[in-house]
């Protein structure tokens, strides 16, 4: 091969720019993981023998995550590369980086095992298996970036002191609900081992064991328990499209009614399907937040669906904050009927 082979024509730039994008994917999870993407945040450049000498990591296998990010220009690097810089796609990714996350560490087998779960006869004995530890660390970013904002600002208007915050994942919303006032109680209910470990950690991590309770339970299937009795308000974040299909959405979202008596707010925060974009057009995650959800056979409603079921499942729509990224997002503010 010779320089020219970095000329391509357009098909074939397309078809590499895609499989370099792959690696790239890859390479933004593991930098994460280990520390790099932060530093790269925090500091002007990294050294990268410093680096990986520091934080015990297979240099030559850095140098390669490095690479894979240059190539699409989320950094910079020299020859080496010794040393490497934020590129100018760096702030970008680094705000998405919960996209990536979710796809390649949360979701990576069931791709590596695409063949098995798309053949009808074969899928039937296949787990459909995804990382919750993974799933939680991502949303917890992306949550943090794109829907913390607008919930703040919807809490400013609401009272509140006990919150129960359903499918908690990493436990970061019920530690940010819980320190808006010390005289807060806060429980946080998910149904996966992997989430609520990762969310004991946070909670012990900002000492809050005494107002903050982890409970494992089915948000599907919840029935009142005593717990549950004081909670003013219940918020649900990204876990909402579980509740479907609509029937089964109908019947939970009347069944929090009687599980919180008290329940006087929910605010449930979720993305959407997409409706009007297509191929090259599709945004950030909606491509994989959609072909993962088909693969596992979980219905995803569209921002019309679930307005639809608002008001024949008891409640009434005060108030609502749309998102653009994820796209397809929303917060509504409900209050019962
Ligand atoms: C996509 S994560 C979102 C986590 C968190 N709400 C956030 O905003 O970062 C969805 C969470 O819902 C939990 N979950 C899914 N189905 C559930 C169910 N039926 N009952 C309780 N938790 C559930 C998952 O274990 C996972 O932690």
């Amino acid at each position: 091969m010779t320089a020219a082979t970095t000329h391509l024509p357009k098909e074939a730039r397309y078809c590499a720019d895609t499989f370099n994008g792959a690696v790239a994917a890859a390479a933004l999870s593991a930098a994460w993981d280990i520390g790099l993407l932060d530093e790269l945040a925090d500091r002007d450049a990294v050294d990268v023998p410093e680096f990986t000498a520091r934080t015990r990591t297979h240099p030559e296998a850095v140098r390669r995550i490095l690479v894979a990010l240059s190539s699409r220009r989320i950094v910079v690097v020299d020859a080496g590369p010794n040393l490497a810089r934020r590129g100018p796609g760096f702030d970008e990714a680094f705000r998405t980086r919960g996209f990536f996350y979710w796809l390649t560490r949360g979701c990576g087998e069931l791709f590596t095992d695409l063949t098995t779960l798309v053949r009808t006869d074969e899928r039937a004995d296949r787990q459909m298996r995804r990382d919750s530890r993974a799933i939680s660390v991502a949303c917890r970013s992306i949550a943090r970036n794109f829907f913390d904002p607008p919930l703040r600002d919807l809490l400013d208007g609401i009272d509140y002191t006990t919150v129960a915050d359903l499918g908690c994942g990493s436990g970061d919303r019920i530690i940010m609900l819980a320190e808006r006032q010390p005289a807060i109680r806060a429980i946080g209910v998910d149904i996966a081992p992997g989430a609520l470990t990762v969310a004991g950690e946070a909670v012990r991590d900002a000492n809050l064991t005494d107002r903050i309770t982890l409970l494992r339970d089915d948000v599907l299937n919840m029935s009142p328990r005593p717990e549950y009795a004081d909670a003013e308000l219940v918020t649900c974040f990204l876990m909402g499209h579980d509740f479907w299909p609509r029937d089964n959405c109908v019947k939970t979202l009347q069944k929090l009614r009687e599980t919180f008596p008290n329940g006087r707010n929910l605010l449930l925060g979720d993305t959407c399907r997409s409706v009007g974009v297509e191929g090259p057009d599709l945004p950030m995650f909606t491509l994989g937040f959609e072909t993962v959800h088909a693969i596992m056979d979980q219905y995803l409603p569209t921002l019309d669906e679930w307005y639809s079921v608002i008001d024949e499942s008891g409640w009434r729509l005060a108030d609502q904050r749309l998102i653009e990224l994820p796209a397809f997002s929303f917060i509504f503010h409900l209050t019962p009927a």
